[in-house]
């Protein structure tokens, strides 16, 4: 049913008293099959006892992350900020401080960098192709931290004596994938995320005091002589962050290509033609890929000031859930949702601006990913990479997606065979 917005209240309570259970349960579903079924695109409910307002669709999208409207501070529960931004972070900026930051990552991730990332990307894919050859069977949940890590560090420029590639990937990828985990293993990711630190400090420390080359141009070198709003250098643990916040999502985008793989493995024509280099529908394949897979469910503000949300006031300081997952699948916009078609853009079923994967808005000043058109050069990247190679699926795997964890995996991890 494609929901109107002709509930008596704008923003109507969900009945029941606290929403916690059911959201962890179902983190991808929980906001769209509640506004579903109270038919309208915002409302109230308490998680965790903490009082919060759901909105989903397209208006919500704008609404959400355009003019300034929330802030991050305190929307998260500590166990992810810690994991995935931490203190001092662009993400925790607003303003001046953070447009200012923020055309810091701009300038290396648009304009001509992330086609530099994509190509290193297509080139380790082509090279790693050879050793999956002369294997009996590669699991790619497993294999790909460890490639897109050392992808991020040529990237980034990071010195090759100093990657500690087995270590960092275990520990950037376990950020990723422990952010939406309690206990053990996410005070387990804690720890990792504290020697990736460490080690990030030390980088930065060595780089500014000329105890290592960093290759001038490079994200490494950029991040090094960053400065704050006062002029001066930023603070070490903040340049060490901000290092982290462009190698961890790069990593991050293994999930990204790891949905692909599956895709194409049930999709035979598409496959087909990617392997014989046409490509024509390869950008809107990776569009698609970044709108169906379940990576980030919602993203969490806290209302900056009260707001208007058709007639109805949501407090300062309320905190607010936008759904992401639902919006890119929100019939309204996308017809047919569950469909993989890469066709979409082009025929007016869809348009890319809609994908809220990453956030909407603007880059500049809102939160919007910066990273956004590097991941999608990444996605097409490890495809093209693979291009030439002949692979499939193993039969008899359980290629079932895991909804109750966030992020989302594939039960058996996507096994492959490429001989
Ligand atoms: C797996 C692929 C990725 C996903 C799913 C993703 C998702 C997101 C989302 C949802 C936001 C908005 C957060 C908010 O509203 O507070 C965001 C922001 C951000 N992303 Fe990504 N991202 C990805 C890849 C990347 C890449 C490749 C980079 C850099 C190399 C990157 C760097 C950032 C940064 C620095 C921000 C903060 C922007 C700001 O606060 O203004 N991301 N990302």
């Amino acid at each position: 049913m494609a929901p109107s917005s002709a509930s008596a209240s704008p923003i109507p309570r969900r009945p029941g008293i606290d929403s916690g259970i059911p959201f962890l349960k179902d983190g991808y579903r929980f906001i769209s099959r509640t506004a579903d079924s109270l038919d309208t695109d915002a409302f109230r409910t308490t998680i965790l006892g903490r009082p919060v307002v759901c909105l989903r669709g397209g208006e919500a999208a704008r609404f959400f992350y355009e003019g300034g409207r929330f802030d991050r501070s305190g929307a998260l529960p500590p166990t992810v900020v810690h994991l995935l931004q931490d203190r001092g972070s662009v993400q925790t900026l607003e303003g001046e401080s953070h447009s200012r930051r923020k055309s810091g990552f701009m300038q290396l991730l648009t304009g001509g960098p992330e086609i530099r990332l994509a190509s290193i990307a297509r080139e380790e894919f082509a090279e790693r192709a050879l050793v999956w050859r002369g294997e009996e069977s590669v699991t790619f949940a497993d294999e790909l931290p460890e490639l897109m890590t050392g992808v991020a560090m040529r990237w980034a420029g990071i010195p090759r004596d100093r990657w500690d590639l087995e270590a960092r990937s275990a520990e950037l990828w376990a950020m990723v994938q422990q952010a939406g985990s309690f206990g053990p293993a996410n005070w387990a990711a804690l720890a990792g995320r504290r020697r990736t630190e460490r080690w990030a400090s030390a980088l930065i420390e060595d780089a500014r005091a000329g105890r290592v080359r960093a290759i001038p141009q490079t994200a490494f070198a950029a991040v090094a002589d960053w400065t704050g709003d006062d002029g001066r250098p930023l603070p070490v643990e903040v340049a060490a962050v901000e290092l982290i916040n462009l190698l961890r999502p790069i990593v991050a985008v293994s999930v990204f290509i790891e949905f692909a793989f599956l895709a194409l493995s049930r999709m035979p024509k598409l496959r087909t033609a990617f392997r014989h280099e046409d490509h024509s529908e390869l950008d809107g394949f990776a569009n698609e890929i970044r709108r169906r897979t379940p990576f980030f469910p919602a993203i969490a503000g806290r209302a900056m000031a009260d707001l208007d949300w058709h007639g109805e006031t949501i407090p300062q300081g309320r905190w607010a859930m936008f759904d992401i997952f639902g919006t890119n699948h929100d019939p309204r916009l996308w017809p047919d949702p569950l469909r993989i078609d890469p066709t979409r853009y082009r025929e007016g079923r869809g348009d890319v601006h809609h994908i809220v994967a990453q956030g909407a808005g603007s880059y500049d000043v809102d939160h919007r990913c910066p990273g956004e058109p590097a991941t999608q050069g990444l996605i097409a990247a490890a495809i093209r990479g693979l291009s030439g190679t002949r692979w499939s699926a193993v039969g008899g795997q359980d290629l079932r997606v895991r909804y109750s964890r966030l992020p989302a995996t594939i039960r058996s991890g996507l096994v492959l065979n490429f001989r």
